[in-house]
């Protein structure tokens, strides 16, 4: 598989600006699928930009797995969940392009995000199985990628892939400059 660009990890520090968080309301997309005591998946998760709220949404009984290939990114999402008093819902992994890490929670995911992910990893077949094996069944997978660089018939294609791997698609839409699609695992 050729290797797909990986989002710069200095780009992690503008995915957190005031201008991104006008133009997308973390708290507002999770909301109704993120409830307290849930086990939530932030995949891609960079330095939190969503992993905190779903922290904050699962509440001290719930958890939060983090995962990004970039150790830089990790690191900045525990500083930042650390100064949010967060770090205690958060378990935080340094995956490979090649595994999630995710072997030791299989049916244990109660939701999980992959927002502006997909695009980025080399084998969307592989990943999209290794999600829906750490998944509950009736578990949500919610995907959102940018229209930049991902045109309609890409996103398309990333929906098929998630369709082939037993995925059912519950809704689709647009936010802002994203394409989003919600999934059940059955
Ligand atoms: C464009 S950023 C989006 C970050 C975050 N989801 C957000 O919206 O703020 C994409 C992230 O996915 C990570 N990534 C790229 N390929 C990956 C892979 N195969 N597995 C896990 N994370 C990956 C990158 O390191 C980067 O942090």
């Amino acid at each position: 598989m050729p290797q797909a660009h990986v989002f710069p990890w200095w780009g992690g520090y503008l995915l957190l600006s005031p201008l991104r968080k006008r133009r997308v309301d973390s708290m507002e997309l999770l909301r109704p699928y993120v409830r307290e005591g849930m086990t939530a998946l932030d995949l891609g998760c960079a330095m939190g930009f969503f992993s905190l709220s779903m922290a904050e949404l699962a509440g001290p009984a719930g958890k939060v797995v983090c995962v990004d290939v970039q150790k830089r990114m990790i690191a900045g999402l525990k500083r930042r969940a650390r100064k949010a008093g967060l770090l205690d819902r958060i378990d935080a992994r340094v995956c490979t392009t090649d595994s999630l890490m995710l072997g030791d929670l299989p049916g244990r995911i109660d939701f999980a995000l992959a927002f502006g992910v997909v695009h980025e990893v080399p084998d969307r077949e592989s990943f999209f199985g290794e999600v829906h094996r750490s998944l509950v069944r009736g578990g949500r997978l919610l995907v959102a990628e940018p229209k930049i660089p991902v045109p309609a018939d890409r996103f398309r294609e990333t929906v098929d892939s998630a369709l082939e791997k037993g995925f059912i698609i519950e809704r689709e839409w647009t936010l802002k400059g994203s394409r989003c699609a919600v999934f059940t695992r059955n």
